[in-house]
């Protein structure tokens, strides 16, 4: 039974992680290796709960009681050995997650589901980090964590089924809605979104349509709640030309060729909402 749920990371998506951990009655420690990080995510957990009670979505005693679940730590030591799943979510480096998971592995009973929330690294890869791979996968949430439903199960060459079952059931006790994937490059979601956003760059390119129109299809013809344009400037163009840069490499495709018109822009600081200014003008946002 999972009763204690670590997540190492506290930014993004570790805060989020966290919160939706918490908010599903589990115990769940919080580390950061910067002090910083965990107060700002304590802050911010409080922050998104105070506006659900604001909004009558959270009651006032589940807030308190979400809140008091959470344990920020600085010293892993203190909350591993009672772990019965850990989710890191430190930043997307092999160095970085490979040295977690060492450590990680070496602090946890061995029941403890071990898992990774890469959005692109290789589960096989970090999986040859540790001396159990069988009990270890990535569960890939997305932002913001409260909100999106969709969590992507990894299963990579090691996994067990008994490994990928818990994570499944996990993952619906926090209201999510797993898909089970196998361990290959973009997962569903990035490989699927990044063929749609840079073709629908290349229509752009190519004059098809107007960024606004060419949104417009796939939000009224297809039912997107948001076109891949508009979506491709909340995300980072910079980001996206990295990933599909990084899937093109691995997957060889021309679908994922990164336009010309995408590095342009990129190259000139257009970079979308963050910089003000993408496929759409942000400037007043
Ligand atoms: N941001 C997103 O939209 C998103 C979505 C899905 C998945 N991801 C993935 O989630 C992971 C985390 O991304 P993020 O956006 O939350 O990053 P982030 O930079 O916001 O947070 C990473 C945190 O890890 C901490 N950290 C660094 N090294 C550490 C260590 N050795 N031990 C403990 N803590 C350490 C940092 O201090 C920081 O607070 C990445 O693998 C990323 O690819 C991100």
């Amino acid at each position: 039974m999972i009763s204690r749920v670590v997540v190492v990371g506290a930014g993004t998506m570790g805060h989020g992680i966290a919160h939706v951990c918490a908010a599903s009655g589990y115990r769940v420690g919080l580390h950061d290796e910067d002090r910083d990080a965990t107060r700002r995510a304590v802050e911010q957990i409080r922050g998104t709960l105070d506006r659900g009670v604001e909004l009558g979505k959270v009651t006032e005693a589940q807030r308190h009681e979400a809140l008091n679940r959470i344990v920020v730590t600085s010293d892993l030591e203190r909350v591993l050995p009672e772990a019965d799943v850990v989710i890191e979510a430190v930043p997307e480096s092999l160095e970085i997650k490979a040295s977690v998971l060492r450590r990680v592995e070496a602090l946890t009973p061995r029941h403890a589901l071990l898992a990774s929330n890469t959005s692109s690294l290789s589960i096989g890869r970090l999986a040859r980090e540790l001396s159990e791979p069988g009990r270890f996968l990535g569960l890939h949430f997305f932002n913001p964590v409260h909100v999106m439903k969709l969590v992507e199960v990894v299963r990579g060459p090691s996994t067990s089924d008994q490994t990928v079952e818990t994570a499944v059931a996990f993952a619906r006790t926090l209201g999510k809605e797993p898909i089970v994937v196998r361990d290959a490059p973009g997962f569903a979601s990035s490989r699927l979104g990044i063929v749609l956003g840079m073709e629908a760059i290349r229509m752009v390119e190519q004059g098809v349509a107007s960024p606004e129109d060419i949104d417009r299809a796939m939000e009224l013809g297809y039912r997107h709640p948001m076109g891949p344009l508009k979506l491709t400037d909340l995300v980072g163009l910079d980001v996206r030309l990295g990933i599909a840069e990084y899937l093109h490499e691995t997957l060889g495709s021309e679908a994922f060729r990164p336009p010309e018109l995408l590095r342009r822009m990129v190259a000139e600081g257009r970079l979308g909402k963050k910089s003000g200014r993408g496929f759409y003008d942000w400037s007043d946002t």
